[in-house]
């Protein structure tokens, strides 16, 4: 099989298809972005890189890097994370409210806002220099050198951070924050703004194809059960409420971002990331579902 060629031709095929999605506004500097950009790129465990697109061009990770502050505060606290976040799908929008009331304030998995903001109060308590540790995380896992924080896309957000101040405060009466919910978002809103092409994602990502060990420097990120179930909630979650549709029609453990990328994992195979900035209506690249979805019919290479 000639991988190259089908990203290539699946590539040309989604491109030419009429895009029924339309950019995040909600964050005002989301939209300041080319809706035709449209960047692929692959990596797999035995070395092959391939790009197509704009597979060069840094865009705006937002809730891709729900992976990696996970993975981080993963690797600090280890099975003692689930006290406070649990591991369920939500079945409800990212940035939902409804469940943590009856839920007494514990997250339903670590990928809706909700868990995320858990996950960085986490990360707050355990780092002494969160921002520069967290960079240095990604670093470590990256072979580029280029990943920084966008202070732009951190102002625009929060200046109109309703919905997640929301959340932070009501986790916080809820006693699952520790830290003042001011620190918390902004440091939540500082790790959403990092920027990364599709090369730099899918090969960042690889870890997670390769036992939670670097492919290029081999060295350890988290555990095997760590990266297991990393990936199972990648599966389970990383789509909120459009998780089972991902699930049925790609068949990868993804996660997905308001920038318009998404990230997929063949646990053993690849990565893969997709960037195509105008989103469905629930909040995932329109055009990276459907790429994602030829992709994997033609290759046969989902987990199913
Ligand atoms: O908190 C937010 O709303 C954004 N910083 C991230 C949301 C996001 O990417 C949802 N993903 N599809």
């Amino acid at each position: 099989m000639d991988i190259k060629e089908i990203v290539q031709s699946v590539f040309d095929r989604t491109k030419g298809i009429e895009d029924k999605g339309k950019l995040a506004s909600y964050i005002p500097e989301l939209k300041n972005v080319d809706p035709d950009s449209f960047g692929v790129h692959i990596s797999t465990t035995n070395h092959l890189n391939f790009g197509v697109g704009n597979y060069h061009d840094k865009f705006s990770i937002q809730s891709i890097v729900k992976v990696l502050s996970l993975a981080m505060a993963y690797s600090l606290l280890g099975e003692d994370l689930w006290h406070r976040v649990k591991v369920e799908p939500s079945g409800t929008a990212f940035n939902s409210l409804v469940q943590l009331e009856v839920e007494n304030g514990i997250p339903r998995n670590p990928f809706i806002n909700a868990g995320a903001l858990v996950v960085t109060d986490v990360l707050l308590s355990n780092l002494n220099n969160p921002q520069q540790d967290f960079l240095d995380f990604l670093k470590n896992l990256s072979k580029s050198n280029s990943i920084a924080y966008s202070n732009k896309i951190t102002a625009s957000e929060k200046k109109v951070g309703y919905r997640n101040a929301a959340l932070c405060n009501f986790l916080k009466s809820f006693h699952n924050i520790d830290n003042d919910p001011t620190d918390v978002l902004d440091f939540y809103y500082k790790m959403c703004s990092i920027e990364m092409s599709c090369e730099e994602l899918s090969q960042l990502f690889l870890f997670l194809a390769n036992g939670g060990c670097t492919l290029h420097k081999n060295s350890r990120i988290i555990t095997r059960s760590q990266t297991k179930r990393i990936n199972a909630l990648m599966q389970t979650c990383g789509f909120y409420d459009e998780s089972g549709d991902f699930a049925f029609r790609v068949g990868l453990p993804g996660k997905s971002g308001v920038g318009g990328g998404i990230v997929a994992v063949h646990p053993k195979e690849y990565a893969i990331a997709v960037w195509s900035p105008p989103l469905n209506q629930k909040g995932n690249s329109y055009k990276g579902m459907r790429f994602l979805e030829e992709f994997t019919t033609r290759t046969e290479l989902s987990i199913f």
